[in-house]
């Protein structure tokens, strides 16, 4: 993703203050008006807010993630975005559509031909195999099954199952059926994806094999991604931006960075507190600037390299490190010095 088209295009998904209220007669709630709503309100009509006044814009590309603790309302969130959940009042825009005015049929095309969709729990067919998993929201949509066969067996080589299309999920491990799930819900091509916790079921190495497979797919495919995580190095390694939620309020979105560097609030600073500040620190914050595309170094890193990403340079170099831009061009230097400070855990001055 490139920062303009963030700033220039229209977003692909736009949330504006969006509520989603659970409750008997939580329709009401449109009635309450929101200056009168508070926790006593709340209470007194035995309502729970799962999702509180949020709003954000997320550009193409973007791989956005939603961090929070269990219960601060994630999954209704992400659910409210295909209005799988219809939210009790806001606005949810979808490439310049307003998704909660669609009609059923029209939202059903939107869903089927632009949203993809992974869950925590595989939720996969038991009694149809790989193939016909993956092939499943095509088969739905009517498409022919030689046309759908060749499609998913595209999507099956492409998560790297190639030869196991005729397996039964029961007969793969948990990374392989969340292969399965993750080609299911490209088969249709869509260009927004959903993934709420798809990778909290499986073991750390399993996890950690599925992010690096996610990227992967991500740089060859560049879907609008958002993605549902309680793990921060999991939304540390993945993410653009993170939105941390607090019981149902969005309490501060930023880079991996700003959230580190700077945490709006203690809840933040909790979540932050252990992460190595090398982690998500870019080149770009520490280094000096320089005019004139000149620097007298041999050994160059690119501005939005991350310092613990690129630590290995200290030991092909004994000068300072040249900085380039996306174009190539020199824009800075950093010193040995407060590389190895920052690697040590030090704070930026
Ligand atoms: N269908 C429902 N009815 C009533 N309360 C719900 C329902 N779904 C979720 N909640 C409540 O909304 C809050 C947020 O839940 P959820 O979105 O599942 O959180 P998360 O995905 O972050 O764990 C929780 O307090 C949960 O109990
Ligand atoms: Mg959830």
């Amino acid at each position: 993703m490139s920062k303009n088209s963030i700033e220039n295009e229209r977003p692909v998904i736009s949330c504006l203050n969006v509520w989603k209220v659970f409750g008997a007669n939580a329709t009401d709630f449109e009635k309450e008006k929101l200056d009168n709503l508070n926790e006593n309100t709340l209470t007194a009509k035995k309502w729970t807010a799962a999702v509180c006044d949020v709003s954000f814009d997320i550009g193409r590309g973007e791989v956005f993630v939603i961090m929070g603790l269990s219960g601060s309302g994630k999954s209704t969130m992400v659910r409210c975005m295909s209005r799988l959940i219809e939210p009790t009042s806001g606005d949810v825009n979808i490439e310049g559509e307003n998704l909660l005015s669609v009609s059923d049929e029209k939202l059903i095309e939107i869903r089927r031909q632009k949203m993809g969709m992974v869950f925590q729990h595989f939720a996969l067919l038991p009694n149809r195999d790989v193939l016909g998993n993956v092939a499943f929201p095509l088969q739905v949509q009517g498409i022919s099954r030689k046309e759908r066969e060749v499609r998913a067996s595209e999507m099956i080589s492409l998560v790297g199952l190639e030869g196991r299309e005729n397996f039964f999920p029961a007969e793969l491990s948990g990374g392989q059926q969340q292969r399965v799930g993750i080609a299911r819900s490209l088969a249709s091509n869509p260009s927004i994806w959903f993934l709420d916790e798809p990778f909290s079921a499986l073991d750390p190495l399993i996890r950690s094999d599925l992010q690096d497979e996610l990227l992967r797919l991500q740089a060859q495919l560049n879907k609008t991604i958002v993605f549902i995580t309680h793990d921060l190095d999991e939304a540390i390694k993945i993410a653009d931006r993170i939105a941390i939620m607090d019981q149902g309020r969005i309490v501060q979105i930023g880079t991996p960075e700003d959230l580190i560097m700077r945490p709006a609030n203690e809840y933040v600073a909790r979540f932050t507190k252990g992460v190595p500040k090398s982690k998500v620190v870019k080149v770009s914050t520490i280094m000096k600037p320089v005019a004139g595309n000149h620097a007298k170094t041999s050994s160059f890193l690119n501005i939005n390299d991350r310092v613990a990403d690129v630590a290995d340079i200290l030991t092909k170099t004994q000068e300072a490190i040249g900085v380039r831009n996306d174009g190539g061009d020199i824009v800075g230097v950093v010193d040995r010095e407060t590389f190895i400070r920052i690697l040590a855990g030090a704070d930026i001055k």
